[in-house]
């Protein structure tokens, strides 16, 4: 990325602490250096007293049983005690808060109603949809598919779910019917739930044709639940469809939540490699709840009362931990939005911030670099004076976004916390927490508790042991929020992250380690790009490209972008007999989004009459890469090329000049 801060930048700005989050806070700068120290000392005293934030059917007497060592690799926390998420999420605040709110959902049009649903709504809710799922016969350890807007009901889904011990996948709802027929398939669902239609910024996606276009592509046992939300038209297939809501108001609001293992699957979300289709990516019903409520509390110094934002959707992991499980088993009030930052204008988000009170509210680079585009007048039309925090999460932020942000959103009074995770760790591994660390413009700062950062030397592997170092990013030890494995596929786990560098979980970002320990994220060093803080593999994009029938080959590489951070540049070499054209262009465009979904569009396609190889074949994506940037002073070695005059012209007619 261009706008990656360097080191030498890494000690300029640090941003002390803001004098009015060093009070009231879960950790100050000596707590956290406390708790950190131990933590690493003693994980297994450490973790087994964390492990108390939740409410066990059985308590658990082991804590830690990890292994990072091929082929062995291993990862279990709490196994031998049992318990119940929607449990901890719900049932367990009753006596306590049944009737404070749990969720306020804002609809994507600001006319409509908010929601504000409590916990014993909740309850009911959950309970309902529980019920619902049984009676088309799933059970624990079946997997439902959830295909859902950001309404309520998908998080009632993914509770019910967890309810009766079933495990849930969600496939975001921008994904295509090829996208959500192949998760379905690869997690053998026994039922997807959808919903009619999907409001996002004044325009409606048609989820339930999306559905219905890839269950043609499933087996014909697998249910079709439909939440009527917009009442739009939809076709309806007897005997495989059901109306969600209709059903959920037949049924009783009481649900035994069923025993589960700490180390029974919760959930499954798909994400995307540097090779190969994307992985599902299964996590923990125990230590992954401990970690997402313990993150919450601490990098969002969350308190009884707050008004906690994440604008993330909960197809993504961010939703998943910070919008549904960390929030409700912290008994926190949580905030759930529909819509998009700039509908029906660019002060949206703060309206909704002044509008609920929100106090914590993270957010991803791109949000924060489309807004920042529109000028101060969208922020400064609204009384943001409730907000204490602020969070950023997906990317890099370049300190320019991160100024913006700290000056005008939060007037410099609300501790900036750039969270470091993947969907692989369940939760924030390097933060700053809002009273405890000084922060500076870009960097994620310092490990969360528990969690042991590394920087290893990319050839050899070895670890840098000086403070200041450079190279790729690695975990020694494991957290409870830990993947456990890949669906179905316990080998690509072990290969994909153990196997690089032997005994540490490979994380597949580059980093900066400055002279205080700070760490400095620099993007992925696989073949994975991330576009407005969406993960998409390269290969993904080009196995779309390569089913087109003019298509012969296609080499798709990220580069920089003002807004996305990246954008997706593909180089396209089309059959002998096609001939480039703007409208194929388009139509290849068009085809990628059809394919994949929209967050895959691509952004640039130059036709290439050739791609540069090595003499064995190899496509040398490093050369790509420059030309992509606008950056082929600096090629580096091009003699093992089988065809060097290849890249004369691709540089030639390279698409981003700037
Ligand atoms: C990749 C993981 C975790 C939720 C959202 C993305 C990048 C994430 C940051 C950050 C620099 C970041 C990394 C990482 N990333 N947060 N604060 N600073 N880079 O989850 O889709 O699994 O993507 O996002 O490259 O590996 P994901």
């Amino acid at each position: 990325m261009t706008q990656a801060p360097t080191i030498d930048s890494a000690h300029s700005d640090t941003v002390p602490v803001p004098a009015s989050a060093a009070t009231q806070t879960h950790a100050d700068a000596a707590t956290y250096k406390a708790m950190y120290a131990a933590s690493v000392s003693d994980p297994e005293g450490f973790w087994r007293e964390q492990g108390r934030r939740l409410d066990w059917i059985k308590p658990y007497s082991k804590v830690k049983n990890t292994n990072f060592q091929i082929p062995d690799v291993s990862i279990k926390w709490y196994e031998d005690g049992t318990l119940n998420v929607a449990a901890n999420c719900i049932d367990r605040h009753l006596a306590t808060r049944g009737d404070q709110t749990a969720i306020i959902w804002e609809p994507d049009d600001p006319a409509t109603p908010a929601q504000q649903i409590t916990y014993r709504a909740l309850h009911d809710q959950v309970c309902r949809m529980a019920n619902v799922f049984k009676a088309q016969g799933v059970g624990k350890g079946d997997r439902v598919v959830i295909y859902l807007p950001m309404i309520p009901q998908a998080a009632y889904a993914m509770l019910a779910c967890a309810r009766i011990g079933a495990i849930h996948s969600i496939v975001f709802a921008g994904f295509s019917p090829d996208a959500l027929a192949n998760r379905i398939n690869d997690s053998e669902a026994k039922l997807v739930i959808t919903a009619d239609e999907a409001p996002r910024g004044g325009r409606v996606t048609p989820l339930k044709s999306n559905a219905d276009a890839a269950l043609l592509h499933c087996s014909d046992k697998v249910k079709c639940l439909v939440v009527k939300h917009t009442g739009g038209q939809t076709t309806w297939v007897e005997g495989r469809d059901v109306d969600v809501l209709a059903e959920m108001a037949a049924v009783s609001g009481d649900c035994v939540p069923e025993e589960m293992a700490a180390e029974d699957p919760l959930f499954i979300l798909y994400t995307s490699g540097s090779t190969g289709k994307p992985k599902g990516v299964v996590h923990s019903t125990g230590g992954y709840l401990v970690y997402a409520a313990m993150t919450h509390q601490y990098t969002f110094d969350y308190h009884d009362g707050d008004v906690f934002w994440c604008t993330a959707d909960v197809g993504w992991v961010t939703g998943h931990s910070y919008i549904v499980y960390g929030p409700l088993a912290n008994g926190a009030i949580t905030v759930m939005f529909e819509g998009v930052p700039t509908y029906p204008d660019a002060s949206r988000f703060w309206q909704i911030c002044e509008k609920h009170k929100v106090n914590q509210f993270y957010t991803a680079p791109t949000a924060i670099r489309a807004l920042m585009g529109q000028g101060e007048s969208f922020v400064e039309s609204c009384d943001l004076s409730s907000l204490r925090v602020l969070g950023t999460v997906g990317e890099p932020i370049n300190p320019e976004a991160w100024n913006w942000y700290n000056t005008v959103v939060g007037k410099g009074r609300c501790p900036i916390v750039d969270t470091w995770w993947q969907t692989e760790t369940g939760g924030h591994m390097i933060t700053p927490l809002p009273g405890a660390t000084p922060t500076k413009p870009g960097s994620a700062t310092t490990p969360f508790f528990g969690v042991q950062p590394v920087v290893l030397e990319p050839q050899s592997g070895a670890e840098v042991t000086e403070t200041k170092a450079e190279g790729v990013l690695a975990i020694k030890d494991s957290w409870p929020g830990q993947m456990r494995t890949v669906w179905g596929d316990h080998e690509r786990f072990m290969s994909t992250y153990f196997s690089n560098y032997a005994g540490y979980y490979f994380a597949g970002d580059g980093c900066r380690r400055d002279e205080d320990g700070y760490y400095w994220i620099t993007g992925r060093v696989d073949d994975v790009i991330n576009v407005s803080g969406h993960r998409m593999g390269t290969a993904e994009v080009e196995s779309a490209l390569v089913a087109h029938p003019k298509v012969a080959e296609a080499a798709v590489v990220g580069y920089p972008h003002d807004i996305k951070g990246q954008g997706i540049y593909c180089f396209v070499t089309l059959m002998a007999s096609e001939a480039p054209s703007e409208e194929l262009r388009k139509e290849l465009r068009t085809w990628v989004r059809t394919e994949i979904g929209p967050i895959a569009s691509p952004d640039l396609i130059q036709w290439a009459p050739g791609l540069p190889k090595t003499r064995s074949g190899k496509i040398m994506r490093r050369i790509l890469r420059k030309i992509a940037e606008n950056d082929f002073g600096a090629l580096g070695d091009i003699s093992t090329l089988a065809e060097p005059q290849v890249v004369d012209n691709l540089i030639e007619t390279r698409m981003n000049r700037d």
